[in-house]
């Protein structure tokens, strides 16, 4: 007996190895196909991809943080969650495949721990399980957390496909610098190509020399890597298989107007402009980037909350979101609103499906009906006119 128990204590011991190497295993092959689930983003079988822009929730406390700019008859009943319900009710009626925040996600100064506001401004995203992604406006960092810091506690968040900066690139100004790629339907030639791209821009917060007053631009670095990172992907868009004559269409996203959103007017925009553009005094030449990039045709913003209207400029769309959140500025009776982006593929003549057809967008009110605003046509590939479809005059 006494021999077989030597045997025994071995092997058990072998038994127990294997068991959690087992487990090991089983927990990393979790880890590799998490990262992998997490990194594509993609056309389902409809072939559409909807996009939902959130723009300026200026989160605060939750329940105790009180609402601006709405009659004084709502004030009593008025808070940071009424901006949790309208995310609720857009996602419920809009069904997005994709939620992008465009920054002033949380409003710093107002905010007793950074991290909580962050917690409850993307709760629902995260409850709904809806892969999202978020930049960084000029509030976000005037609590506790620097740029880095939120960007840091962000990229950890579930289901987000944020990053705080590229991998590979040595050095790049700000944090939330990224892009994502949109693949085309399973099982269809072009499961394996980026349809659609989306780029994220930290367009920082404000001027750090001291005889520019005012907001920060997109510095050389970040265009750079911008320029960088579209002819990357344009080369694999034109390359075998399904090599493509022309480039996939790009969507940028940021919080800032750049100075060009002032050359378009009510004449050839859709939407309102009620307010002054504020962007940087320094034209730091990131639209004259775009356009000689040949990608871009769609530009997302916030920060002006008043303004929620799209126009071309120089075949690229530049597009605001108007104001989301209650603890934000705004317009009593003007409803805080949010802007979806509908990209559609087109069929192929065996009846798959191939590249974008059309990018179209509206926007939403936060009214009983959730009432659809300036439905319009962005982009097409065969006109790339913009036409309107619907004009619903406010
Ligand atoms: C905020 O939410 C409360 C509770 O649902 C609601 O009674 C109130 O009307 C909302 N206020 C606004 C301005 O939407
Ligand atoms: C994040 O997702 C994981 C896995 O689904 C879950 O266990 C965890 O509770 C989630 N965390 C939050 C804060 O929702
Ligand atoms: C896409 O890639 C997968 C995995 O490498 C491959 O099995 C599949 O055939 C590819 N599809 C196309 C249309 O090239
Ligand atoms: C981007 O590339 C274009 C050429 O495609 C070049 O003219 C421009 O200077 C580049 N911009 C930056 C910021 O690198
Ligand atoms: C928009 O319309 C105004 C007034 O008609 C015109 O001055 C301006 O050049 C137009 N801008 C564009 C980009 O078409
Ligand atoms: C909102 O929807 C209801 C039906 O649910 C309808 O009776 C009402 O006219 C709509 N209001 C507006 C402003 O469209």
């Amino acid at each position: 007996m006494v021999s077989s128990k030597k045997v025994k204590t071995p092997l058990l011991l072998l038994v127990v190895f294997l068991f959690y190497l087992n487990i090991a295993w089983i927990y990393a092959l979790g880890a590799i196909q998490e990262q992998k689930q997490k990194q594509e983003l993609r056309f389902g079988a409809s072939g559409e991809f909807k996009i939902l822009q959130v723009a300026d929730m200026h989160y605060a406390n939750g329940k105790t943080t009180p609402c601006l700019n709405v009659f004084s008859s709502q004030m009593p009943y008025c808070s940071d969650l009424n901006t949790s319900a309208f995310i609720e009710r857009m996602i419920l009626a809009e069904k997005p495949n994709f939620i992008v925040f465009t920054g002033d996600n949380i409003f710093g100064s107002d905010t007793k721990d950074p991290a909580k506001s962050m917690n409850a401004a993307f709760a629902p995203a995260i409850a709904a399980n809806i892969p999202w992604a978020a930049v960084l406006g000029n509030h976000d960092q005037e609590s506790t957390l620097s740029r880095e810091g939120l960007m840091k506690y962000i990229v950890g968040l579930n289901n987000t496909l944020s990053q705080v900066n590229p991998e590979g690139v040595d050095s790049i100004d700000g944090f939330g610098n990224y892009n994502l790629e949109v693949f085309g339907v399973k099982g269809s030639s072009f499961e394996n190509k980026s349809v659609v791209n989306h780029y994220f821009i930290d367009s920082g917060d404000y001027s750090k020399i001291p005889f520019i007053p005012g907001y920060d631009w997109i510095k050389s670095s970040q265009q750079n890597w911008f320029n960088d990172t579209s002819k990357k992907l344009q080369r694999a868009y034109m390359t075998e298989p399904e090599a493509q004559k022309a480039p996939a269409p790009g969507l940028v996203y940021f919080h800032i107007p750049l100075p060009e959103f002032a050359k378009i007017d009510s004449s050839n925009f859709t939407g309102v402009k009620q307010e002054r553009i504020s962007s940087p005094i320094l034209n730091s030449g990131f639209f004259k980037t775009m356009v000689a990039s040949g990608d871009v045709k769609a530009v997302f913003i916030g920060h002006d909350h008043l303004n929620d209207f799209c126009g071309d400029l120089n075949g690229i769309q530049l597009c605001y979101a108007g104001g989301f959140g209650y603890h934000a500025y705004g317009k009593a009776g003007w409803s805080r609103r949010a802007r979806v982006v509908v990209v559609s593929l087109e069929e192929t003549d065996k009846g798959s499906w191939g590249v974008v057809k059309t990018i179209k967008t509206w926007k939403r009110l936060d009214d009983h009906n959730l009432t659809i605003l300036d439905a319009q046509v962005l982009w097409s590939k065969s006109s790339k006119s913009k036409f309107s479809l619907t004009q619903t005059s406010q």
